[in-house]
């Protein structure tokens, strides 16, 4: 049976635009009031405003999700404008700076593991004790295919993403007994602003050396746009994560036909064992038990 979201109330941060806004667009229309939080607050208002005339349910609140105490101030004004808050949407996320390894500039790395990583860790903490308190609900993480193994070339963004996905099967578990399901977004290219993450980055993070290598930095982010303008719709990915509550799925894959890729890296693992067995050092541990906490 299909889920009755009508009257619950969701948090989704980076709702201005993007995948955040399609996805206030389609919880809203489930019956959830949303409270769409971002960075940027001007594109924020404007799309608040639209569903607000579409007859929707919605708020405003500014958000850096980077920033803990704007995390528990946004889960305060959630509660106080709707009565509880049953579901938080870890969507803010920055593309970071293509380059070499020689290339990486710390400051901007520091920028993608705060807001694509810490974000999500503070959102999830600042939201849990609500959603418990409303007697359960949903965590629902944006990572990326990116996360299911290393992207070279943008090693900030795909090991931020392989984090969001790790998170999630900790909180999954240790939050199942509390009726809160937990799932990992995982999607491949959607049509976005994701390769002009730049806008919005926050000056502390600016760095007083080079980004990169300017031929680099010109290939990487021409490279970005021409992939994320091959992409999906957000407005088809809002409904699959639709979909895959419903049908209560951990990993919500919305691109099929990144398939042989993963499991191309599943087998790696799986040879990589192999490998151990075969090994006169450690082949005798084969058969012991596993010993958990
Ligand atoms: N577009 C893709 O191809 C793609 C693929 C996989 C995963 N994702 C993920 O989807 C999520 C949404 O990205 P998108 O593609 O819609 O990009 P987008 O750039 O269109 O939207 C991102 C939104 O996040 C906001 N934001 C940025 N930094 C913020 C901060 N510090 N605090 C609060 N808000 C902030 C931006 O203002 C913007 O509204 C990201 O986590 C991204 O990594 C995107």
């Amino acid at each position: 049976m299909a889920i009755d979201f009508s009257g619950k109330t969701a948090i989704i941060s980076g709702a201005a635009g993007g995948i955040g806004f399609a996805l206030s667009k389609e919880l809203a229309s489930q019956g959830m009031n949303i409270l769409m939080a971002d960075i940027d607050e001007a594109t924020l208002n404007a799309s608040v405003e639209s569903l607000i005339a579409d007859g929707l349910s919605a708020k405003a609140a500014r958000l850096d999700v980077t920033d803990y105490a704007q995390w528990e101030s946004v889960v305060a004004q959630a509660k106080e404008a709707f009565g509880a808050v049953h579901m938080v949407v870890n969507n803010a996320g920055v593309g970071g700076i293509p380059g070499k390894i020689e290339e990486t500039n710390h400051d901007t790395f520091r920028w993608v593991v705060d807001v694509n990583m810490m974000g999500v860790l503070f959102g999830t903490q600042a939201a849990t004790p609500a959603i418990k308190e409303a007697g359960g609900g949903w965590i629902i993480n944006v990572a990326s295919m990116a996360g299911m193994g290393g992207v070279p070339y943008s090693v900030a963004y795909s090991a931020t993403k392989a984090a969001v996905v790790s998170m999630t099967e900790s909180w999954a578990q240790e939050l199942k007994k509390d009726n809160i399901w937990v799932s990992a977004l995982c999607p491949a290219f959607v049509k976005t602003r994701i390769h002009e993450s730049l806008r919005t980055m926050q000056p502390k993070y600016k760095s007083e050396k080079p980004l990169g290598n300017p031929e680099t930095l010109k290939k990487g982010f021409g490279a970005a746009a021409a992939l994320v303008e091959s992409g999906i719709s957000s407005e088809l990915l809002a409904q699959r994560v639709i979909e895959a509550l419903n049908n209560k799925q951990t990993y919500i894959f919305t691109h099929p036909n990144y398939r042989d890729s993963v499991q191309m890296r599943a087998q790696f693992l799986d040879k990589a064992f192999e490998d151990a067995e075969n090994s006169p050092l450690v082949a005798h541990l084969k058969d012991d038990e596993i010993v958990s906490l």
